[in-house]
C-alpha cells in the first residue's frame, strides 16, 4: 500500500482551506477572553490532528489555550470496535469555550466518545472542527460545526493521517492505493 500520486488534496489546497476555517472560528469565537469568562480552549485529538491543529491554531485571531487527548480506534485501514482515549489535560474545561479538533470524522465513534467525556467537564460551549468528513461511513449521527473537506469512502494518509504510523509527514492528503494499482501492473 502506498500514497496516491498526485495527492487527493495538495498542500496549497489544504492550507487555503485551513485559513478559511480559522477565519470562521475566529469570527464565531470573537470576544472570548480569559477575563470575559469564555476563553477558547482548543482540544487536539492526537495523533492525527497534530499538523492540522498546529496550522489552524496559528491562524486564529482569538487567544487560545491548547489541550490534548489521544484516541486510537484503527488497526490498519479497518476501524476497531473499541475507542481507547487518554486525556492529557492540564486544566479543567469547566465554563470554557471548547473547540475539539479532529483529523477525520468517519464512523463517528471516536468523536462521539471524546465529546461524551468532554461534556462531563461542563464546558460553556463545545464545537467540533474536522479537517475531513467521510459521511458515507457514519454509524452515529455526528455533525461537525466546521468541516474542511467532505471526501468519498476511501482511506487517506498524509498531513497527520497515518497507515500503520507511516505517512503522517506528507504535506498533502493522499488516497492509500495498493502498489500494483499504482504501478499499473
Ligand atoms: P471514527 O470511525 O471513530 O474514526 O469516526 C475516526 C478516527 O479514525 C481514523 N481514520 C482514519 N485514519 N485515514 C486515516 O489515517 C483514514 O482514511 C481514516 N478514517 C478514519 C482517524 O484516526 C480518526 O481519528
Ligand atoms: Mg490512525
Amino acid at each position: 500500500m502506498q500514497p496516491s500520486d498526485p495527492p487527493l488534496l495538495p498542500e496549497q489546497v489544504l492550507q487555503a482551506r485551513v485559513a478559511e476555517l480559522a477565519e470562521y472560528v475566529s469570527r464565531d469565537f470573537a470576544g472570548c477572553s480569559a477575563s470575559g469568562g469564555c476563553e477558547l480552549t482548543v482540544v487536539v485529538v492526537l495523533k492525527g490532528a497534530l499538523f492540522f491543529a498546529a496550522d489552524l491554531i496559528r491562524r486564529l485571531s482569538v487567544p487560545v489555550t491548547v489541550e490534548f487527548v489521544r484516541a486510537k480506534s484503527y488497526e490498519g485501514t479497518r476501524a476497531g470496535e473499541a475507542v481507547d482515549t487518554a486525556f492529557l489535560f492540564t486544566s479543567s474545561l469547566e465554563g470554557k469555550s471548547v473547540l475539539l479538533v479532529e483529523d477525520i470524522l468517519d464512523t463517528g465513534r471516536t468523536t462521539s466518545a471524546i465529546i461524551e467525556q468532554l461534556r462531563r467537564q461542563t464546558p460553556a460551549r463545545l464545537a467540533l472542527c474536522v479537517l475531513l468528513d467521510k459521511p458515507a461511513r457514519r454509524e452515529l449521527p455526528m455533525v461537525a460545526d466546521y468541516v474542511g473537506f467532505t471526501i468519498d469512502d476511501q482511506f487517506v494518509v498524509g498531513y497527520g493521517l497515518d497507515f500503520e504510523e507511516r505517512y503522517r509527514d506528507l504535506p498533502g492528503i493522499h488516497v492509500l492505493v495498493d502498489d500494483e494499482a499504482e504501478s499499473g501492473t
